[in-house]
């Protein structure tokens, strides 16, 4: 699909972005292992979200939609054990979260199983998540490091693991494991990372304990952790526990799932840089481990106001209203990357804008997303006349720059197609930007929104 983006006179509007893909994600995998029936209002419907729920109803679990107020799932959780072998290959399409956090959860069966998705997938890295299994005794064995990947039965047990790469999603394959092992699971972090899955055991009874962002002294010492041994509940930087019930039982999930924070970066960096503004996004998702971008932003020099902020299914949230600033260059490296990994391809669109150079180091994980966003943001944003370079673990930008209308390639990544659709959204003439149907993955209704709030007449 091509998308051609007229810049408009005046972005205005409210939006109610979707709900959010990691948690809905997670909502499916874990309401799917509860003890009884769960309800999630709110979830997200996209490529991703279908891939999980397809998976979880291959193995037996019945995931109905409801359509009334709020579109919700309900999902009659099978218990821990009571999930059933499929009978073909688990299929989850574009979705490394689904692909990663599925890892661990079959790691824990009784059954065999072969995980596999789309082309684009199967070139994403797995030795993350296939070496620490393996360790806690997992089965599991990749083509060449990346999926399918072939799970066979094997008792697990605990592990204390030191991570090599900062991922929420390894981190989150090693406790859904977990709780399938007979022994303690303790996870050290390299950077804090989303910590959505700690939060949901923990709604769902689990007895985990972690170390919240917003508690941590050091960054390298975040930990989620879960083990069946009473361990010093309080351990020096974070260490966490779960004395184990036996058998462990989940208790349903009944949530409402936050508007996704990243689907909305796109929406807070088009109010921020768009001169005539005034776009409000209700009920984000404000989780500190995601929101690394409002930071960056405001460390640019961005004025966003937050309002309504209340807590919405176990995760903090308010509405969003960005207003046109000036920016200024600013570096971002360390802990603030991993709080932001998925933000980077908008927010080398706002360093563009930006009085000044600005440096993002830290970032070598942006080559193995959906595309290597590195060098697509530098191929794309050049061709519309942004000064950007890139470097082994990030880039450089020089601002600020006008940007001009451009034929530009999404990659098959969706972030990318929604970065570049904020960039000619500020751009002199019109963009068209090829390859834009990818934005399914996590939000099929991103044109349209952009259509609602953008007017051709001041
Ligand atoms: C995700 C974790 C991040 C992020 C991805 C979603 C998750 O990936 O980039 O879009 O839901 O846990 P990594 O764990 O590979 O950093």
């Amino acid at each position: 699909m091509i998308q051609i983006i007229h810049p408009p006179k005046l972005v205005r509007g409210v939006l109610r972005i979707p709900g959010d893909r990691s948690v809905t994600v997670r909502a499916v995998l874990l309401g799917a292992i509860a003890n009884g029936v769960s309800v999630v209002r709110d979830y997200l419907e996209c490529d991703d979200t279908a891939a999980a729920i397809n998976i979880m109803r291959a193995l037996g679990v019945e995931i109905e939609t409801i359509y009334n107020t709020n579109h919700a799932l309900r999902i009659e959780g099978v218990g821990l054990r009571g999930l059933r072998p499929p009978t073909s290959s688990l299929y989850a399409d574009s979705s490394g979260t689904t692909l990663r956090l599925l890892a661990g959860l079959m790691a824990g069966q009784s059954f065999a199983s072969t995980l596999d998705g789309s082309a684009q997938l199967r070139k994403r890295p797995m030795r993350r998540i296939i070496e620490p299994l393996n360790t806690m005794g997992a089965q599991i064995s990749g083509t060449n490091d990346c999926a399918p990947l072939y799970v066979q039965p094997g008792a697990l047990h605990g592990i204390e693991y030191v991570m090599p790469v900062a991922s929420a999603q390894v981190k989150s394959a090693l406790l859904l494991a977990a709780l399938y092992a007979d022994g303690d699971v303790i996870i050290h972090e390299a950077a804090p990372t989303r910590d959505h899955t700690e939060r949901m055991l923990a709604a769902m009874s689990v007895d985990i304990s972690y170390q919240r962002p917003e508690a941590r002294t050091q960054a390298a010492d975040v930990i989620g952790s879960i083990s069946n041994v009473p361990v010093d509940p309080a351990p020096a930087q974070g260490a966490g526990i779960v004395n184990r019930q036996t058998p462990i039982l989940l208790r349903p999930l009944n949530m409402t799932i936050p508007a996704d924070f990243s689907s909305a970066a796109f929406f807070l960096v088009a109010g921020v840089l768009h001169p005539k503004s005034r776009v409000e996004l209700l009920r984000v998702g404000l989780n500190p481990t995601r929101t690394g971008l409002l930071e960056a932003l405001r460390g640019m020099g961005a004025n966003i106001h937050v309002h309504n902020s209340h807590f919405q299914g176990g995760e903090p949230v308010g509405d969003l209203l960005p207003v046109f600033s000036e920016l200024r260059g600013i570096r971002v490296c360390g802990e603030l990357t991993a709080l932001m990994i998925d933000e980077f391809p908008v927010f080398a669109v706002a360093a563009s804008q930006a009085r000044g150079t600005t440096v993002v180091r830290d970032a070598q994980e942006l080559r193995v997303k959906e595309s290597n966003r590195i060098d697509a943001l530098v191929d794309e944003l050049r061709k519309m006349g942004a000064a950007i370079e890139a470097t082994p673990d990030g880039f450089v930008v020089e601002g600020p720059c006008p940007l001009h209308g451009a034929v530009v390639d999404a990659h098959g990544d969706h972030r990318m197609a929604m970065a570049l659709s904020i960039a000619g959204l500020i751009a002199d003439g019109s963009t068209t930007i090829i390859g834009a149907e990818c934005v399914s993955k996590t939000y099929p209704a991103f044109f349209e929104d952009l259509e609602a709030i953008s007017y051709s007449i001041e």
